[in-house]
């Protein structure tokens, strides 16, 4: 099932949990010179227009990072905030990135970048974004992924991030999130998911956590409920997670 289109939800307060994280992960793994090679399973279109009518109708962007901006409450020198002013310096003003182009801006020229999108629509807008950058297939992130995985250059970090428009992908997140790692243990892998009333998430983090993988690390924030959103909150775990970026990850918490 594709019926969900980021472009809706780009910038909202999920993604700015979820980017904020990724820049802060990035631009500590981008700082040993070792090459890494950069995998997303559900990479979206790479690139968001904000002032889009898809973005103006959930209202999202503008209770999430636009918001945020407008409070000042995001300092000018967090990794995330320079990537956005870089993105805005390269589409214009109501540009917002997606992941992939996170980790292009992010990553050096010797990092390899591997993308999975299974959307038709939304591969010709990676393409377009990414150019040869990336290496893009309209797969199912899962499968390609697990079945290429260890990449090269060994060192390598893959974002998980669907769309959880069925239950069943709370199974199927847990499940590779597991399977990847017994295929490339050294990977750090980081999964977002959505807070819910349901609380759908919660076996799917017991399931990992309990695995008993190395260096993991996770945090769920709460969303102001007056603020438009898809859901109550977001969720990120992570696997060999980067060491000596625990207060800019607690720092991140403190934005919502
Ligand atoms: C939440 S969006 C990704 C947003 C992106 N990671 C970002 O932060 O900019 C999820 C994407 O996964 C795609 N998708 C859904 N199922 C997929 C699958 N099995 N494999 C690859 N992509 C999939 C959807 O079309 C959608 O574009």
């Amino acid at each position: 099932m594709l019926s969900y289109q980021h472009m809706y939800h780009a910038g909202g307060l999920a993604d700015v949990h979820k980017h904020a994280v990724l820049a802060v992960m990035l631009e500590k793994l981008s700082a040993k010179p070792k090459s890494l090679t950069y995998v997303e399973t559900h990479a979206g279109r790479g690139l968001y227009d904000l002032g889009a009518p898809e973005a103006g109708k959930t209202g999202e962007a503008a209770e999430g990072i636009l918001h945020l901006l407008k409070q000042g409450d995001l300092p000018a020198d967090h990794a995330y905030a320079r990537l956005i002013a870089a993105c805005r310096a390269a589409h214009g003003p109501h540009a917002y990135p997606g992941s992939p182009w996170i980790a292009r801006q992010a990553l050096r020229d010797n990092d390899r970048i591997h993308l999975c999108e299974l959307h038709p629509r939304e591969v010709v807008a990676l393409r377009e974004t990414m150019g040869r950058r990336a290496q893009i297939q309209q797969k199912d992130g899962y499968q390609d992924v697990l079945r290429r995985a260890p990449f090269d250059p060994r060192r390598g970090f893959v974002l998980i991030d669907p769309s959880y428009e069925v239950k069943s992908e709370y199974r199927d997140a847990a499940d590779f999130v597991l399977a990847l790692h017994r295929k490339w243990p050294v990977a750090t892998i980081l999964l977002w998911y959505p807070v819910l009333e349901k609380a759908l998430h919660k076996d799917m983090v017991d399931r990992v956590n309990d695995a008993g993988l190395p260096k993991t690390w996770s945090q769920e924030v709460l969303f102001d409920p007056t603020r438009r959103s898809r859901a109550l909150g977001s969720g990120l775990l992570s696997v060999n997670t980067p060491f000596g970026i625990e207060a800019a990850l607690d720092h991140v918490a403190t934005l919502f």
